[in-house]
């Protein structure tokens, strides 16, 4: 009798525990699952509320673990020079990156939030990271092997410090040197910043030969890269930063875009839209460039979750 009892209490608990796995079996959370199905199982369970907070990148400064799970935030960056403690270590980025985190993974759907920061030159906000030259330097080395490299030791360093996304590399080609920012250029000539783009495998790690051209992160000791900024940000009129590129489309396909391709058969992860406009429209508001040309022409987008 009281062996059959166990035996029911058992099936009972085990019962239980089917019910609950069940629960919370999430298609999304399946690393078994093909991308589109896990994105679209993720887009199908997101709020209105949800979407517009991924959606939003915030300042460190801001970035309470409050904060992001009060709003949903999808990410966050450290501007120029934000940083946790004048001469932090790397130790301390950690910490505050996985406080912000925690806030993130505490969320009803738990979706971890990435953190960026302008490793451009090396882990460059970083105290006692190794500091590289900067792009117009390593542009005159005519070494894309060398840059590569760069890319691999920043990764490194930025991954010591918590930090899974470095904005890097800048592929401004800079065609006025009055532009306060040439120095952020790999140089005047696009078949140069073309070969630069090393820098984003040396980031990321090389994209296996079926992943050309979508985005791709090789590991733990890689981060994602950001090709910057799209397109045209070094040809602004008289140099004045974030003004106005002047320039037939001709023009701007053969000079400012050539090394978006490049980038893009790397498996760069993400494209920053540039502060700057062509030909009096903001590029935020390109509809043709960003939608027409960058995401269906070129095929810039992490997946085709539109099954
Ligand atoms: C973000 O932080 C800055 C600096 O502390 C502060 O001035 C600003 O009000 C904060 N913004 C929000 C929305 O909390
Ligand atoms: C370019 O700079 C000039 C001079 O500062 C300014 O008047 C103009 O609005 C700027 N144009 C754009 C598109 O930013």
């Amino acid at each position: 009798m009281g062996s059959s009892r166990n035996k029911f209490t058992s099936l009972l608990l085990m019962f239980c525990l089917v019910v609950l796995v069940r629960a919370e079996y999430a298609k999304y959370k399946d690393p078994k699952q093909p991308l589109a199905v896990r994105i679209n199982d993720l887009l199908g369970r997101m709020t209105l509320a949800e979407k517009i907070g991924q959606m939003t990148q915030i300042e460190r400064v801001n970035a309470t673990a409050e904060a992001m799970s009060k709003y949903f935030i999808g990410s966050v960056l450290s501007g120029g020079g934000s940083v946790p403690a004048p001469q932090a270590s790397a130790e301390a980025w950690a910490s505050m990156v996985n406080e912000i985190q925690k806030g993130s993974l505490s969320t009803r759907l738990g979706i971890p939030m990435i953190y960026g920061i302008d490793a451009v030159h090396g882990n460059n906000n970083a105290y006692r990271a190794t500091i590289f030259p900067h792009n117009i330097g390593l542009g005159a080395t005519r070494d894309p092997m060398l840059v590569k490299r760069i890319g691999e030791a920043t990764a490194l360093e930025v991954r010591a410090t918590g930090i899974s996304y470095a904005f890097a590399p800048c592929i401004a080609v800079c065609r006025d040197p009055r532009w306060g920012r040439c120095y952020e250029s790999y140089s005047e000539d696009p078949k140069v910043v073309q070969s630069m783009t090393t820098l984003i495998s040396g980031l990321q790690g090389d994209a296996p030969s079926d992943y050309t051209g979508r985005p791709y992160v090789g590991g733990s000791k890689k981060v994602a890269a950001c090709a910057k900024h799209y397109v045209g940000d070094g040809g602004t009129y008289m140099g004045i930063n974030a003004n106005n590129t002047i320039i037939d489309t001709h023009g701007l396909m053969s000079i400012h875009m050539p090394a978006y391709y490049n980038s893009i058969i790397r498996g760069v992860s993400t494209v920053m839209v540039s502060y700057s406009s062509w030909n009096g429209e903001k590029m935020h508001a390109n509809h043709f460039l960003i939608t027409d040309f960058l995401k269906n022409k070129l095929k810039f987008r992490f997946c085709d979750y539109r099954l």
